[in-house]
């Protein structure tokens, strides 16, 4: 949640911060603000607005005499709120009492009562409501006691805070120097030219436009950033820790709209190219005509992969989702029991996990706290941990033992769409290369399966092709306040994604149901009212799906089906219907799916909602 910048050098601070927190603003977006200083200045200043980054950047202008300013040092941050409501005193950054410091912070301060407690004692008052106050004046206490030194006062705040942070702080009296930390919140920090500037972000989208190299800060370390020296890194004992330089390689086109009116459509667009980028030298066709199956994840835990007894996959939201395809994919292909956890579950039960089992988890951002949290546990039992993840040099990338880059490029929008036929894909090809290896599926299959994989891109392209007939008939169901979406087998877990992706975008009520299950209770809430989006492809439970949808019909449900090309039969009972081009039955979500998300899309265009930025919620999910 939220997006943190941070400025050090030469030139104004305020443009780079705010163009870096346009670009993180799917992180968080209620509320924003910015600091800034420079040598001879004698106060911090602070700007904030409620709302979008737009409204900051609007006082800013009216406030700087920008691009001239002195102010050469600076932090942002874009809010998503979880202490006090979103308005321009609880936005950060916060200054401390003092005035000497601000801070802006990602995350939560769990035991912030307590330390707001003691800090009134000793005299601090608080403007705002929030966690992250408390912590500034923390920070400030300790460095007024111990001779204003930034980077100590850093290290005992954060000795007495219970929870999960990013931070970064400014000092008036240094202009030259940020101190930030992290523990479970991303941070990188950008390292321009022989050190003469340094930026910083919760990613490292803001800083690619300026340099290449890049330290991943991790888990519970302090940096120390000071223009004209190499970065030094504490761990939260205050021991030195090493520090490595990256190189990153992000690809700037992928952050901007190409042309497309919302991030969202140009992601569900993209998806065939995304998913040739997936199977880019993993799903190979050799001269032979014969296909194989390359993962270098698999070179050096082949032999633990294939004794898994059993896998557990761990993941939220639309990366749950593409895991309970993973199961299916899974136990079908390779015979191998899986179980699909929340990780937000798992990490506070007491699962089994034993020796031999593998844990896979799965995440678009590669930051999401419960599933860090969740991979920790595995560790800590001894599993082997194997990560399904989009954000190159994420946490969760870091975290895991080995895994397998989705390599769809940034996801921007809010609702995910092509992370999870990343997601899809990848699961696919490992369970080929599993089955493969372990002999569960035939060379037949094995073949059929790698060749109709191969074909998919093409497919997508099809169903593309009708965005603008779904446009026309999402203006029909702009009405409803309920939905509901049925499916079975495979594509059950996409009438789950179908309905996510519709709350979370047009909010309107949505339910996933296996479609057998609604006779069980959701049945009552059919009437001539409600929208029922029926996936009906061809599969072995396709009679069975037909019945479903016909007891929908004689309730008189308005039904909107997508099909397999050339279904006549669902025709008749259904209002409307979409088609999508025949394949294999576990291969059909990565069809399916799209029709869902383009229905969801252009129904919360129709409303005229936010579809990139949608209320209440934020990209990385980094607090639980
Ligand atoms: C998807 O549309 C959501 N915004 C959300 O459910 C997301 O999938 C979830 O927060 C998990 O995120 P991750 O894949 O980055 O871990
Ligand atoms: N807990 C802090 C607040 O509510 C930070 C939230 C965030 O990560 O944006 O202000």
């Amino acid at each position: 949640m939220c997006g943190i910048v941070g400025y050090i050098g030469s030139r104004p601070a305020a443009p780079i911060l705010i163009k870096g927190l346009h670009q993180l603003e799917y992180r968080g977006y209620d509320s924003a603000g910015i600091a800034v200083g420079g040598p001879d200045h004698p106060q911090l200043q602070v700007f904030k607005a409620k709302g979008k980054v737009d409204n900051l950047e609007a006082n800013v202008h009216r406030a700087l005499p920008l691009p001239d300013t002195p102010l050469t040092t600076g932090i942002g941050h874009t809010r998503w709120a979880t202490h006090g409501e979103p308005s321009e005193t609880n936005a950060h950054p916060h200054l401390s009492m003092s005035g000497d410091l601000a801070l802006v912070h990602n995350g939560i301060i769990e035991n912030y009562q307590l330390l707001k407690e003691q800090l009134t004692e000793f005299g601090y008052t608080f403007k705002s409501q929030t966690d992250t106050e408390v912590l500034v004046q923390l920070i400030d206490y300790f460095y007024q006691k111990n001779g204003r030194q930034l980077t100590k006062a850093v290290h005992q705040a954060l000795d007495k805070a219970i929870g999960a942070y990013a931070i970064v702080v400014m000092e008036k009296d240094d202009c030259r120097h940020l101190v930030a930390a992290r523990k479970a919140s991303p941070l990188v920090i950008g390292i321009g030219k022989d050190y003469s500037e340094f930026f910083i972000g919760s990613d490292a989208t803001p800083l690619v436009e300026y340099t290449h190299k890049v330290i991943y800060l991790d888990d519970e370390q302090v940096a120390d950033i000071r223009i004209g020296q190499e970065v030094q890194i504490t761990n939260l004992d205050e021991s030195s820790a090493d520090v490595t330089i990256k190189d990153v390689d992000l690809d700037i086109s992928a952050l901007s709209k190409g042309g497309y009116p919302h991030f969202m459509l140009k992601e569900i667009c993209e998806q065939p190219h995304c998913m040739e980028n997936s199977m880019r030298g993993r799903v190979i066709c050799r001269e032979d005509g014969l296909y194989e199956i390359k993962l270098s994840a698999l070179n050096h835990f082949k032999a633990k992969l294939i004794r898994a007894r059993h896998v557990i996959i761990v993941a939220c939201g639309t990366s749950w989702h593409a895991g309970l395809i993973g199961k299916q994919l899974i136990e079908e292909m390779c015979r191998i029991r899986v179980e699909v956890e929340y990780a937000s579950e798992f990490r506070y039960r007491n699962p089994v996990i034993e020796k031999d089992d593998v844990v896979i988890a799965i995440s678009q951002s590669g930051e999401t706290a419960d599933t860090l949290a969740a991979i920790q546990l595995a560790k800590e039992q001894g599993a082997l941990v194997f990560g399904i993840v989009n954000g190159v040099g994420s946490s969760i990338a870091r975290a895991t033992d080995t895994g397998i880059y989705i390599h769809v490029g940034p996801e921007i929008g809010v609702a995910s769409t092509k992370a999870f036929t990343g997601q899809v894909t990848v699961l696919t090809m490992l369970s080929l290369a599993l089955a493969h290896a372990l002999g569960t599926l035939s060379d037949e299959a094995f073949q059929q399966t790698c060749h109709e994989l191969a074909a998919i891109p093409r497919k997508m392209e099809t169903v593309l092709q009708q965005n603008d007939r779904i446009e026309q008939l999402s203006g029909r169901f702009t009405y409803a306040r309920n939905f509901l979406y049925l499916g079975r087998g495979y594509n059950y877990p996409v009438a789950l994604e179908g309905a996510l992706k519709l709350k979370e975008i047009s909010y309107i009520h949505a339910e996933g149901y296996p479609a057998a299950e609604m006779k069980h209770g959701p049945i009552a809430l059919v009437d001539k009212e409600m929208p029922i989006v029926c996936l009906t492809a061809h599969d072995q439970l396709y009679r069975k799906v037909i019945s479903n949808m016909q007891e929908v019909q004689s309730r008189n449900g308005r039904i909107f089906a997508v099909v397999t090309e050339g279904d006549d039969e669902v025709r008749r009972i259904a209002e409307e219907v979409i088609e999508i081009p025949d394949t294999m039955p576990c291969l059909l979500p990565l069809l399916s799916v799209i029709p869902m998300q383009l229905l969801a899309y252009h129904v919360a265009v129709k409303k005229g909602l936010d579809v990139d930025m949608p209320r209440n919620l934020a990209k990385s999910v980094t607090v639980e």
